[in-house]
């Protein structure tokens, strides 16, 4: 057996608790979830967020966290003990090898954006977004993506601190940056939203986010939900195993995962109100989909007074959001190939991260000379979509569900039950056989609608 990663142990269970929730929240809450609410009906997209997420992101978070902490390994190491210790079918052993892999390929496109935000930053300080109109916005933005020398530098230096980070240790270097960042994040996207409150669009915003408005509730929005769900609180793809493998025996795990759940929640919930009053004060475009970070809040950054400050600050929390994100999904592969290849982990996360660096290109063009480039055409599938496309669509709708299904199928079927009660200390709680009950047949319910809806239909 290799050497478990587990030497490493975070120092406290807010050092956890920070660790967890910087990977929970990221471009997913700031970028994604307020848009999502906006198009989906509102308040009542939040409701049926909070529903599937509690009956299904939670469970499996849960189970997924308990695995790193019996497997003591990197996911791919976890799970190859856990399936000798169980005499289980190799099969399982996707959970380690689907999740690593998902973390990675994650990783190469969730840099080129975390660039994106760290290029944003600049522009936001040096007042770039002065007298911006509609126009010029998109203009500036499909400028900047589609010259590749520029994004690459910016992805690099996004790779550059999450590597810096990941390089220096669980305990001298992602505890270090956590602590620091997500207390600073949170303290930050609150001084946004209560200087939201101020502003003349906040009744409007606020009608737009919450008002329970089933008309715009479409058929796929329970998918979309469950969905969001899942690549916001960071489940499946072996970031939270490899965080709970530096957990001690005597933090509950089931508090933890409803504490990560709800701070997630409520950073997503928290953005939207820091992001919607200022997009309808100087009425724009709400409904803009994934250009309503990169165009539509520039053009009320550059009409604001304080423009300059509250531009910058969001995209500086924007960063720091996505970076620590990045470093909960570099650290499965680190501690992976750390137990296989006996070099300092320094080097072997420069080359991971390299490797990383380089599998981003295809993303990269995809926002220039690769545009039209549709690499599955040939193959009949997924005919529209560019490197990008194809490989959010692959992580988000193949690799998450299917390793979310075998972790819940794993820890809910194959597990014997009173080793798992007694492994998350939750003997004679009455959650244990409700948890049980929605990881056993729920969540794998959910996930195979999202499954056969997105995939195969
Ligand atoms: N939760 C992150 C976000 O909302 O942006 C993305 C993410 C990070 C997903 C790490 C999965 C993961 F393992």
């Amino acid at each position: 057996m290799t050497t478990p990663v587990a030497p490493q142990q975070w120092s406290s269970r807010f050092a956890f608790l920070m660790a967890a929730v910087g990977s929970a929240v990221g471009l997913g809450n700031v970028w994604r979830f307020p848009y999502l609410a906006g198009e989906n009906g509102g308040g009542a997209f939040i409701l049926i967020y909070a529903v599937t997420t509690l009956a299904i992101a939670l469970p499996i978070l849960i189970a997924e966290i308990l695995l790193g902490r019996m497997g003591r390994h990197s996911p791919i190491n976890a799970m190859r003990a856990l399936v000798a210790e169980n005499r289980a079918a190799r099969l399982w052993m996707l959970i380690g090898w689907g999740g690593t892999l998902g973390a990675f390929i994650v990783l190469s496109y969730y840099s080129v954006i975390g660039g994106w935000a760290l290029k944003y930053v600049e522009l936001a300080i040096t007042g770039a977004f002065a007298g911006e109109t509609d126009a010029a916005a998109a203009e500036h933005f499909s400028a900047f993506v589609s010259t590749p020398g520029s994004v690459f530098v910016w992805q690099a230096l996004f790779l550059i601190i999450t590597v810096g980070i990941v390089a220096a240790g669980v305990t001298s270097g992602i505890e270090r940056a956590v602590v620091l960042l997500m207390p600073l994040l949170f303290v930050l996207l609150a001084g946004m939203a209560v200087y939201a409150t101020t502003t003349d669009g906040f009744g409007e915003a606020m009608r737009f986010m919450f008002a329970f408005d089933l008309s715009r509730v479409k058929p796929d929005t329970i998918l979309a939900a469950i969905g969001q769900g899942f690549f916001s609180v960071s489940v499946a793809l072996g970031a939270m195993m490899t965080y709970g493998a530096y957990l001690g025996r005597d933090v509950s795990i089931g508090r933890s995962a409803v504490f990560i759940a709800v701070a997630d929640t409520t950073v997503a919930i928290l953005a939207g109100i820091a992001i919607f009053p200022l997009v309808f004060t100087y009425g724009l475009e709400p409904s803009s989909g994934p250009g309503l970070t990169f165009i539509t809040l520039p053009i009320a950054f550059g009409t604001i007074g304080s423009g300059i400050v509250i531009g910058s600050v969001f995209f500086f929390l924007l960063s720091v959001a996505a970076v620590t994100s990045a470093i909960s999904l570099l650290e499965p592969v680190v501690a992976w190939v750390e137990e296989g290849i006996h070099l300092p982990r320094p080097a072997l996360a420069v080359i991971v991260g390299l490797v990383a660096g380089i599998a981003g290109i295809g993303t990269v063009f995809s926002f220039s000379a690769w545009a039209d480039f549709h690499p599955m055409a040939v193959f009949g599938v997924m005919e529209e979509m560019t490197v990008f496309d194809v490989l959010d669509f692959t992580t988000s709708n193949i690799i998450m569900p299917t390793v979310g299904l075998l972790m819940s199928l794993f820890v809910g079927w194959v597990l014997s039950g009173p080793v798992v009660e007694e492994a998350l200390g939750a003997k004679g709680k009455a959650w244990f056989p409700l948890w049980r009950f929605c990881l056993r047949f729920l969540a794998p319910l959910g996930v195979v609608s999202i499954f056969v809806a997105n995939v195969l239909m």
